[in-house]
């Protein structure tokens, strides 16, 4: 039986859940990448979708996920297997988008590694989120494998196809993963 300090008894078959656990925490990162992201008016959201597009067609599994449509345990249970985690925010007076602040002090905490990372958003005049990110990115030494991408306001064909080249690099760097 496994009786944890918080959460549910256990009683059926405990390797279930030692198996699971010991998975869990060896953080092996699979050839995956999430892509994390929350938007005002949906100019960082186009860019988390060419940003994946990018990162598919290197044959790399992906997916956009909007953060207020998800809970942030869920977004960590694709998070822990992913080799890579790709952070987008636009900027909101000369801050993150306080959604986006909220994911990253949750990720912080329980201290992933082997992570790959890497930031985009989209911005008006002053453009702070990328290096936002990148910051909270370092902090939990991830793998920075670009300095990140940014886009003033509604991303044109030029700037979907930078977000695109974008996720094929991040894909590259995902199959390098061992
Ligand atoms: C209330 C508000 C505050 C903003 N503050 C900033 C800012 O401080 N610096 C900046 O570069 N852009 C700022 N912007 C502009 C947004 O970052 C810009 O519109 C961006 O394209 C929004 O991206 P989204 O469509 O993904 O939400 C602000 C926008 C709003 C609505």
């Amino acid at each position: 039986m496994i009786c944890p300090d918080h959460g549910v008894i256990w009683r059926k078959d405990p390797a279930i859940i030692i198996n699971a656990y010991a998975k869990w925490s060896s953080q092996k990162p699979e050839k995956k990448a999430v892509v994390v992201y929350d938007t005002m008016w949906h100019s960082t959201e186009t860019m988390a979708e060419a940003i994946v597009h990018g990162i598919v067609d290197e044959g790399v599994i992906a997916r956009p996920i909007h953060i207020r449509s998800s809970h942030r345990s869920e977004i960590m249970t694709e998070v822990l297997d992913a080799a890579a985690v790709i952070v987008g925010s636009p900027t909101l007076n000369n801050q993150l988008f306080p959604t986006v602040s909220d994911f990253l002090t949750y990720m912080k905490g329980l201290k992933p590694k082997n992570k790959i990372g890497a930031a985009f958003g989209s911005y008006g005049w002053s453009g702070e989120s990328v290096k936002l990110i990148n910051q909270e990115l370092e902090a939990m030494k991830f793998d920075i494998i670009d300095p990140g991408i940014k886009i003033q306001y509604v991303p044109d064909q030029d700037g979907k196809d930078s977000c695109f080249e974008f996720g094929r690099k991040i894909g590259k760097a995902i199959k390098t993963v061992s």
